[in-house]
């Protein structure tokens, strides 16, 4: 036995200190084993949106490691998951990808077939099997992942103890509720094959400590505070400023915001312009027109419910239609972004969301595969159609987003620091970074498999 299974079969835990967490929880065989034994079966796992399968036999595969999983529209109002595999010798029934199979699904090798509903419907030669009593209709079925459906995602579990995804996600899924990201749909869908730890990518997102340091080019975040809160199994960061951030003006010079209305405009610019997502077209428009009624040195203590006023006005006089449950302190209550264990960022705003997803390579510990989505509110029929844009490394996926860009430029050099000899583990903060530190905790349980 390791030292790193060790320590967490007999339940050592508090050798992790809120301002630290060890290099093996990184770096090393050990740790990428006992992920992909105890905490990838266990969770439950986006797989696609639902609307990415709108007629019924449309399906898309989920990988991970070494399953397939296809979700399939099994009926109208249904979507299944199985499985993708044949259950007389273990052909893949489906190529990885998206299809359509209408009349369920043929295995290519000797020609079984199955239902939607993934009932097998056809054995060549079946009469060879009469004397097989084990050989019956119920057996040869396709066999199943928990499936359930939040927020406009289908998502799988490979645990058939698994707790009802609703309860996995709880206290966050009813703070997530009012946004109704069922409603949204995909203005964008990045995905960069990373080359490194799926933990690297997904750190890098869930606090703005960094924020100063990485994004310097358009907002001024030193003078930002973000602090992190665990809630359960999940995380996530809130942000105040302590004083007014100095903004790069159009004419390239950079001076302090004059109003609350002017640093929340520039900022919300920077997504915008920048970042491409979290604020749409409506939503800059809802800016402009608060930037007008606040203009410096008035009194401002209705500027935020003025804000949420204006962004429904817009967006409705676009068509889309504003969620009757969010209002301002359904809006505050996630804080800027939540961290859905293990590997799920959402960062919601009022009128869109961003979407992060890390998925570990299934033969590379140093290398993983990252979604980015972007989700916005349109009126019916103005849905963009949406292309996936895949890049392998971050080089490929240069000029896309100028914003991620900046977190992307540390992800290589943290990786490489972390197999230095003259590092030993992560001194995080405790008050900014209680979202990694939290994260380890409760990685730590899953990998000893201690109950939560
Ligand atoms: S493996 Fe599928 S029909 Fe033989
Ligand atoms: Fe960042």
């Amino acid at each position: 036995m390791n030292e790193l299974s060790k320590t967490r079969t007999e339940g050592a835990r508090e050798e992790i200190r809120k301002d630290w967490v060890p290099k093996d929880r990184w770096i090393g065989e050990d740790i990428a084993r006992l992920e992909r034994e105890r905490l990838w079966p266990r969770i439950w796992h986006i797989a696609c949106r639902e609307e990415e399968i709108p007629h019924v036999g449309d399906y898309v595969t989920y990988e991970i490691f070494e399953e397939s999983i296809i979700i399939v529209r099994s009926a109208p109002e249904t979507i299944s998951a199985y499985y993708n595999v044949c259950q007389h010798r273990g052909r893949q029934l489906v190529n990885p990808g998206k299809g359509f199979s209408k009349g369920g699904f043929l295995c290519r090798f000797h020609g079984w077939k199955f239902d939607l509903d993934g009932s097998n419907s056809f054995v060549f030669h079946e009469e060879q099997w009469a004397d097989c009593p084990a050989f019956t209709k119920e057996s040869l079925a396709l066999k199943k992942p928990k499936i359930d459906t939040f927020g406009g995602w289908v998502w799988v579990n490979m645990d058939p103890d698994a707790v009802p995804l609703r309860e996995w996600l709880e206290p966050v899924a009813d703070w997530l509720d009012p946004f109704e990201f069922q409603d949204l749909r995909r203005a964008w869908h990045e995905t960069i094959i990373a080359p490194v730890n799926w933990k690297v990518v997904m750190e890098a997102f869930h606090e703005g400590y960094h924020s100063g340091a990485t994004h310097n080019s358009w907002v001024d975040y030193y003078t930002m505070l973000s602090p992190t809160h665990a809630y359960g199994k999940h995380c996530g960061f809130t942000t105040q400023f302590l004083e007014m951030p100095r903004m790069k003006r159009e004419d390239g010079k950079w001076t302090p915001a004059v109003s609350g209305a002017d640093m929340l405009y520039y900022q919300s610019k920077e997504l915008h312009d920048e970042l491409l997502a979290q604020v749409s077209d409506s939503g800059m428009r809802a800016l402009e027109r608060l930037r007008e009624e606040f203009p410096p040195g008035s009194d401002e203590s209705t500027l935020f419910p003025r804000f949420i006023e204006l962004s429904k006005e817009e967006m409705e006089a676009e068509g889309a239609r504003w969620p009757e449950k969010l209002d301002m302190e359904a809006m505050l209550k996630p804080g800027i972004s939540i961290h859905i264990f293990p590997n799920t960022i959402v960062l919601p705003t009022p009128d869109a969301v961003l979407w992060y997803r890390m998925r570990p390579h299934p033969t590379d510990a140093e290398s993983c595969i990252f979604d980015i989505w972007s989700l916005n509110r349109y009126a019916p029929g103005k849905e963009p159609l949406v292309e996936q844009h895949v890049s392998e490394g971050f080089a490929a996926a240069k000029g896309r987003n100028p914003f991620l860009e900046q977190d992307f430029g540390n992800m290589e050099a943290v990786q490489k620091g972390m197999r230095s000899r003259g590092w030993e583990g992560a001194r995080t903060n405790p008050l900014e970074e209680v979202t990694t530190n939290h994260f380890h905790r409760v990685l730590d349980q899953f990998l000893a498999m201690d109950p939560l």
